[in-house]
């Protein structure tokens, strides 16, 4: 992960670098730093903890210069600490990196007997003693082209140069990398929403490009070192504000904001008068598509899980779903008329990048689910689906899970039809029902008080299951996350039916058990393997929906009612209590909700 930023320009750089850095908090937040260059002498000053700490060490070791680097870290190699901390320089040389550098430990031997000494545990450090051995005998160009030939992994580079006063070298190799012009000065970034208070005018790094940014102008080279031109895009202009209002955290701001994100994008997507599905170009005629493969990480990965059950529903296709990071290194059989949609709320995440890149380079047919429309991921895929769920900050995907889902079900919807497997009648009622998914999310985040008191019980637990069939399995595996990311609290989402096969036997008295038993069809099966868990000694939370049926089954500890909905829909609200118990335990235990410990928004590393 990490966030680059750097600077070249007739100003001093360390305020706008610390700016931008604050915007990259979300890829990393366990320690940053800057290095600017000042009278031919680079001059750092990094610290472990958030940009505001850095900020306050600036305030007390100024940093002057019209060149600088910035980082933010998410540690790969190496503890976060001070010394960790990037940028890492020589005398000669300054280097922000974000990615991993996988034959660092053969590098760092053979820079060792070259005679130079480290000073970090990080991979980054080899970077800025291979740059310095180079540059003893070479050029900057031919340096830059040289060590890049002798890195494994993927990486994104920011670089400054003790002998050149006004020049920033960004390379890329699988971690995405922006650069941006303003006027006398020019910029670095590791994505354009870093940029975008200085600019809106923005050129992206393909894979085994580099570019040098002077504050007048900026070259682009290819992996051979041969000039490129670059399209200059225009980002909208209107930097989107977005912060916490009244609310404590982003978090849950993002949870209240569902009802309206969603009723956001069922408007971009759907025609209200004629019924119909706003999917227009859609490159490939349903002939051409007998499969589709659902791939994502996290969150993510969940929301695919959940279209799986959909697709399978209402569709005739043969759908298969993917954790990225397994995807990308097996043995796939590729298929021309399987359709590959990639899901991905950042639209950066490297494990999903790289899975779409193997797609692309099979001559696939590619399809993105993603929030952010400006990312590799959008712009790799052959066709987006954007979300319109707004920026969400909190790292624990709430509103973006509900907007997966939500494009999910129109993409599955879409088909059915193009596919003649939903008839019109089941369609117009689909539809009709998609009109009713705002109103009922509202109504069902007023569970707020309930869960608050409830959430005690889920503090100071060994652990805790998330049951759930059907339907209710993909927003299981989603709420025992929310309650690992953010309560820290080990827990296990599992379909209901699988627990006598083995987990069962971690059922101990007391234990609390959340089961999701919306009155689908999956309702009565659910509610006796509840009944097995109770037997059990577990203290069972359910959720389900309201209905004037009376539930069979004593002894259940708490339960919580949503909304009525068809059966196809009741995820989304079941999902709505999910994120506030882990939201309330959280806060019950004094966690930082926004920044999970050891975590981060974008997961730019594999
Ligand atoms: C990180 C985040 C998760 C997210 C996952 C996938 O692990 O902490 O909340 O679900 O990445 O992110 P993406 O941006 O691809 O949806």
């Amino acid at each position: 992960m990490c966030g680059i930023v750097g600077i070249t320009s007739n100003k001093q750089v360390t305020s706008s670098i610390i700016n931008s850095l604050r915007k990259l908090e979300y890829r990393g937040y366990d320690s940053a730093g800057i290095a600017t260059l000042n009278n031919g002498f680079i001059n750092e000053v990094k610290c472990e903890g958030r940009v505001n700490a850095l900020e306050k060490n600036l305030a007390k070791n100024k940093l002057q210069g019209n060149v600088g680097i910035g980082h933010v870290r998410w540690a790969t190699h190496g503890i976060p600490s001070t010394i960790n901390a990037h940028p890492h320089s020589s005398e000669k040389v300054s280097v922000v990196h974000n990615g991993i550098i996988e034959n660092s430990t053969i590098l760092k031997k053979y820079l060792i007997k070259k005679g130079h000494k480290f000073k970090s545990q990080t991979d980054t450090e080899v970077i800025v003693h291979l740059i310095t051995e180079y540059l003893k005998k070479d050029d900057l160009k031919k340096t830059i082209l040289k060590i890049l030939k002798k890195l494994h992994g993927s990486f994104a580079l920011g670089i400054i140069f003790k002998d050149e006063p006004d020049l920033i070298v960004g390379a890329r190799r699988g971690s995405p990398l922006a650069v941006g012009y303003g006027p006398n000065e020019n910029y670095l970034g590791s994505d354009s929403y870093a940029l975008k208070s200085m600019t809106n005018k923005i050129s992206y790094l393909n894979d085994g490009e580099f570019c040098v940014i002077k504050k007048d102008g900026v070259e682009f080279f290819d992996v051979k070192g041969l000039k490129i031109n670059k399209k200059i895009l225009e980002l909208s202009s209107n930097e989107q504000t977005y912060d916490k209002g009244d609310y404590k955290h982003y978090m849950a701001k993002e949870i209240e904001e569902q009802p309206t994100t969603i009723k956001n994008c069922i408007n971009e997507y759907i025609d209200k008068i004629n019924s119909s599905i706003n999917i227009f170009n859609f490159p490939w005629k349903s002939s051409e598509i007998s499969s589709i493969t659902l791939i994502g990480c996290g969150t993510a990965y969940h929301s695919c899980l959940m279209a799986k059950y959909w697709f399978e529903q209402l569709t005739s296709i043969n759908i298969s779903v993917d954790i990225a990071s397994e995807f990308r290194y097996r043995n796939n059989r590729f298929n021309k008329e399987t359709l590959y949609v990639f899901v991905s709320q950042s639209g950066e995440t490297a494990d999903t990048f790289a899975a779409l890149d193997l797609c692309n380079k099979n001559k696939m047919k590619t399809c993105s689910v993603v929030n952010v429309v400006e990312s590799s991921i959008a712009r790799e895929s052959k066709f987006v689906l954007p979300i319109h769920c707004g920026p969400e900050i909190g790292v624990a995907s709430t509103k973006a899970f509900l907007g997966q889902m939500l494009v999910l079900y129109i993409l599955c919807l879409k088909i059915g039809k193009m596919r003649n497997d939903i008839n019109k009648k089941v369609y117009f009622t689909k539809i009709k029902s998609l009109f009713d998914l705002s109103k009922m999310l509202k109504k069902s985040l007023e569970t707020e008080s309930r869960i608050e008191t409830i959430c005690s019980s889920f503090v100071d637990i060994k652990g805790s299951m998330f049951l759930g069939r059907g339907y209710s399995f993909p927003i299981a595996l989603e709420g025992a996350l929310k309650l690992k990311e953010l309560a820290y609290v080990h827990a296990e989402g599992y379909p209901a039916g699988e627990m006598k096969h083995g987990p069962l036997a971690l059922i101990e008295e007391g234990m609390p058990v959340v089961v999701l038993a919306p009155r689908d069809q999956y309702y009565k099966k659910t509610i006796s393997n509840m009944q097995e868990v109770i037997a059990r000694g577990a203290k069972v939370l359910l959720i389900t929906n309201k209905s004037k049926d009376e539930i069979y089954s004593e002894n259940i500890w708490e339960k919580i009612e949503v909304e009525n909905i068809s059966d196809d829909l009741l995820p989304f609200l079941i999902t709505v209590p999910l994120q506030k118990l882990a939201y309330y335990s959280a806060l019950k235990k004094g966690y930082d909700i926004d920044k999970p410990r050891n975590l981060a928004k974008s997961v730019t590393v594999e």
